[in-house]
């Protein structure tokens, strides 16, 4: 993965939600005036289209949010890692127009008894959608504060009665190269399709959730539209995107990135500021949209929800299960 490509803007050139989408309206405005296609310099005019066609979600608030101020909305949809849509950081949000959501199924198979194919429509109207405001952090040493919208996924998983012996769930992104110009160049750093896994109790913690959205909309799609996995205590790379497919097993299921670098990328990827990536230092993060001169901050263990998930890990030598 690359580190530092893109350096952030200070922060007086960061914009709240509200006055982004009034910079947009007002650009529009002034376009249509002067008969133009709106399409500001700073993102990409498709990103743009697909931003302001969001469908609003009704949800409720949540005990697990942190009280941390939330990123603008401009810095979670535009600083993006999605490979399916290129390297860069502003890739996704210039290219992900292209993926189309709907329909959209993720097959629930694997060691449950009841499998099925779980419909984007259900998963919108049929749960709980919560508003839960987590810490985000790469494994690249930025961070962001994101005001997600997601359903627990031990709430999902429920529904197709998992059996006893299953020990992790393994998750898949969709594969249509025609779609996702990244899993047809061949420049590709990651094998397709994007995979991730996690341990069953770990699925079922109740700060792992299916997000569907963030700031109070359905999520743009280069944040994974339309569902995605947030697991607030790991680096962001676990959080995969798009996903078609969760399958419970008895066996550890491959993930992505210690696919394409097992020396570097663990199983477990919790986030530890005293296990360093073997090329930096994970001791502090850059707070995305803080300004090029504010201070590194440092890195909590377990992205500080220790207190929810370390018990989960006690008696494991966290240095040999990165
Ligand atoms: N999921 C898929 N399918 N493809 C990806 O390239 N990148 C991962 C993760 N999920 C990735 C993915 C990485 S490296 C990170 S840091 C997060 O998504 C970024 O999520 P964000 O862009 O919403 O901040």
């Amino acid at each position: 993965m690359t580190s530092y490509r893109y350096p952030t803007p200070p922060s007086s050139q960061i914009t709240s939600k509200e006055d982004f989408l009034n910079r947009r309206s007002f650009v529009a405005g002034m376009a249509g005036a002067s008969g133009l296609a709106a399409a500001p310099s700073f993102i990409g005019s498709s990103a743009i289209a697909q931003e302001r066609k969001a469908q609003k979600l009704k949800t409720t608030s949540s005990s697990f949010s942190t009280v941390e101020k939330p990123n603008s909305y401009e810095d979670v949809t535009t600083y993006n890692n999605f490979y399916e849509f290129g390297t860069g950081k502003s890739d996704p949000a210039e290219n992900a127009h292209t993926l189309t959501t709907r329909p959209w199924t993720i097959d629930v198979g694997g060691m449950v008894n009841n499998p099925g194919k779980l419909d984007i429509e259900k998963l919108l109207t049929k749960f709980t959608l919560e508003e839960r405001i987590y810490r985000f952090r790469c494994v690249e040493a930025w961070s962001m504060v994101i005001p997600w919208v997601g359903i627990p996924l031990a709430d999902v998983l429920k529904q197709y009665d998992v059996q006893g012996s299953a020990k992790y769930v393994a998750f898949e992104t969709l594969l249509r190269p025609e779609e996702m110009p990244g899993q047809s160049s061949t420049f590709s750093s990651l094998p397709w399709p994007y995979v991730e896994g996690l341990r069953m109790d770990e699925a079922m913690h109740p700060l792992t959730i299916l997000a569907v959205g963030l700031y109070g909309e359905v999520l743009p799609n280069q944040n994974g539209a339309p569902v995605r996995l947030v697991v607030p205590w790991k680096y962001g790379f676990k959080s995969i995107k798009s996903i078609v497919s969760m399958k419970l097993t008895e066996d550890e299921p491959p993930t992505s990135w210690n696919k394409a670098g097992p020396r570097e990328y663990g199983f477990y990827s919790n986030v530890n500021p005293t296990v360093n990536h073997p090329r930096w230092s994970q001791a502090t993060e850059r707070r995305i949209g803080a300004g090029i001169f504010a201070k590194r901050i440092e890195t909590l263990m377990f992205n500080g929800y220790a207190d929810q998930v370390a018990s989960l890990y006690e008696g494991m030598d966290l240095r040999k299960f990165y």
